[in-house]
């Protein structure tokens, strides 16, 4: 393993112990920042709220229900790919860090460190990065019981934002699974995937979930489940920010709206006013009012083909060194290194 650098950017050390440690940058940035998003998202013409916001605790418990629907197919047919090919993505790899961005729960990251050679996770750190610091906390303690041998460096921060403070010491398989890929904009996509490709260095491997285009009906059940918890989801985001912006979203006001858009390949997911509403935010000495109808777009996930996927990555710097599917081709695990210039 490399030496250990220090990370300079300025963090609160939330928790640590012998084999784990949580370091928090969102600190009071995060709501400058969401002032900042919000302010911008609900004067603009088509009103939108990015979909980060919607992982506080309750939205990070709701998102693993989700992940359990019967509908939502993606998270069972990306643990399936997993649980087939963990053993080939692990094979070369001897020591370094597991890097996961987006964590959320541990149950796929579970696959892989089973694969390992070492049992018990010897040799590895594994350095879960999320916005949402209960859902990292509750994920690694439940790891380091699991794994007596596993270290632990979680990281609170936002991964568009913060790249620089994960660090790269060590050799680093990067994860970024769930295609939570598609919640960026095509051009968002691009700056993401090419930070990146340039913090990766040679040996460094990059393991990514992609959902697939398929059939309109498929896609839009799995975005408008019979148990109404993917409207609960949507939904949440209000009431984030009436908490954290002292805000008086009538959330009753709002429906859950998820459509496929085929021209774009993407679903669109909106919070749609039932009646004429308004909302005044108090922290932001805002007040906005919204038309019976009107939208507040809060989500967008792309689909994507084989060929759509390989030019993103070749845009961004990142060739493709394994491709991975189930038998219905719905999602894949695709494994990437920084290409050769
Ligand atoms: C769709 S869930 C996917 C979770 C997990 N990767 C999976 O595949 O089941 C997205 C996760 O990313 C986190 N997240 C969303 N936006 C983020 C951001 N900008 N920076 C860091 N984490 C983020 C959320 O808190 C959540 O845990």
């Amino acid at each position: 393993m490399k030496k250990n650098r220090k990370v300079t950017m300025e963090h609160q050390q939330s928790y640590k112990s012998p084999r784990l440690e949580i370091r928090n940058y969102l600190t009071d940035s995060f709501s400058n920042e969401m002032s900042k998003d919000i302010f911008t998202g609900l004067t603009a013409d088509q009103k939108f709220i990015p979909s980060k916001y919607f992982y506080d605790e309750r939205g990070s418990i709701l998102y693993k229900q989700i992940c359990k629907l019967p509908e939502y197919y993606q998270t069972c047919t990306e643990l399936s790919i997993l649980e087939d090919a963990s053993a080939v993505f692990m094979e070369p790899f001897e020591s370094g860090d597991l890097v996961e961005l987006g964590s959320g729960a541990n149950w796929k990251i579970c696959k892989l460190i089973d694969a390992a050679k070492e049992p018990q996770g010897e040799n590895m750190r594994y350095v879960p990065v999320d916005v949402s610091e209960s859902a990292l906390v509750a994920a690694s303690v439940d790891l380091i019981n699991k794994y007596q041998k596993l270290e632990i460096l979680g990281i609170v921060a936002d991964y568009t934002r913060h790249m620089n403070v994960i660090p790269s010491d060590f050799s680093r398989l990067i994860i970024f699974l769930g295609s939570s890929i598609g919640n960026f904009s095509e051009e968002a996509s691009q700056i993401f995937l090419r930070t990146i490709a340039n913090s990766m260095t040679p040996g460094d491997r990059f393991l990514i979930g992609l959902d697939m285009i398929k059939q309109k009906t498929v896609l839009e059940a799995a975005y408008n489940d019979s148990q109404g918890v993917t409207s609960e989801f949507n939904k949440n985001v209000l009431h984030v920010i009436n908490r954290e912006l002292n805000a008086d979203f009538d959330v009753s006001a709002f429906d859950h709206v998820a459509f496929y858009k085929e021209e774009k390949e993407q679903v669109e997911i909106h919070l749609q006013a039932n009646q004429r509403t308004s909302v005044e935010i108090k922290d932001l000495n805002l007040s906005v009012p919204i038309e019976e109808g009107e939208t507040i777009h809060t989500e967008i996930c792309r689909k994507f083909s084989k060929g759509s996927a390989i030019k993103m990555f070749s845009e961004a710097g990142l060739s493709v060194e394994q491709w991975f599917t189930d038998p219905k081709g719905w999602f894949s695990l695709v494994e990437l290194v920084k290409s050769r210039v």
